[in-house]
């Protein structure tokens, strides 16, 4: 069973971005499982509450499922052209300690989807996202495009991904990024 972790970048109630990772879950082949996860109780990254504190039990938490994972899915919403600094935050967070982050990153298999009620879909937010998935040492599946553009009218009240065309290529897209986590697997035994 390969196991991929989400996570939605937003905190909203009825993010369109979380309703899209439910229902990549959802849409994941047989031979995989998707656990969602958002950002809830992170604080702000704050290197004097870190000296003090150590780092908060919510970003252990996360840090624990990712390295458990065989794969993570950043499902990212876009903020004034770029990455909201909500993800980055939580993203930088789970970078911490130094030593720590080779482990929860390096090498691990990663992939990009995100919604916005705008025309271009996160097109921009999914491009920024670049290099710190380049500085973190990431492999980033670039073999499919998921931005789901007009979200409000994608999604149901419910939060339901509506519309079948992206169901088909959420579907697509979820098998090809387990496709290639078993490819980057095969090759490294
Ligand atoms: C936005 N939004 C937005 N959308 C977009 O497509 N491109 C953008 O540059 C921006 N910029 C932006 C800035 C700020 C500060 C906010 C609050 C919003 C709209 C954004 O896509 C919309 O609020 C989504 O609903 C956010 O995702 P969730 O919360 O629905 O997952």
């Amino acid at each position: 069973m390969v196991r991929l972790v989400g996570i939605s970048g937003s905190l909203r109630q009825h993010s369109y971005n979380t309703a899209l990772l439910r229902a990549a879950q959802a849409l994941v082949p047989q031979t995989a499982e998707l656990e969602v996860r958002t950002l809830h109780g992170i604080p702000l990254y704050d290197a004097d509450l870190e000296a003090r504190e150590g780092t908060p039990q919510s970003v252990v938490a996360l840090k624990s499922a990712i390295v458990a994972s065989d794969g993570l899915l950043l499902v990212t919403p876009e903020y004034n052209h770029g990455i909201p600094g909500v993800f980055k935050n939580g993203i930088d967070w789970l970078s911490r300690p130094p030593a720590d982050a080779a482990r929860v990153f390096r090498g691990r298999p990663v992939a990009l989807i995100g919604a916005s009620p705008g025309g271009f879909g996160t097109t921009l937010a999914q491009a920024a996202w670049l290099p710190t998935i380049t500085a973190l040492g990431m492999e980033l599946w670039s073999g499919g495009r998921l931005m789901v553009a007009h979200a409000n009218s994608a999604f149901s009240e419910e939060g339901t991904l509506k519309d079948g065309a992206i169901q088909s290529q959420l579907g697509q897209f979820m098998s090809g990024f387990v496709e290639f986590i078993g490819r980057l697997a095969r090759r490294s035994v």
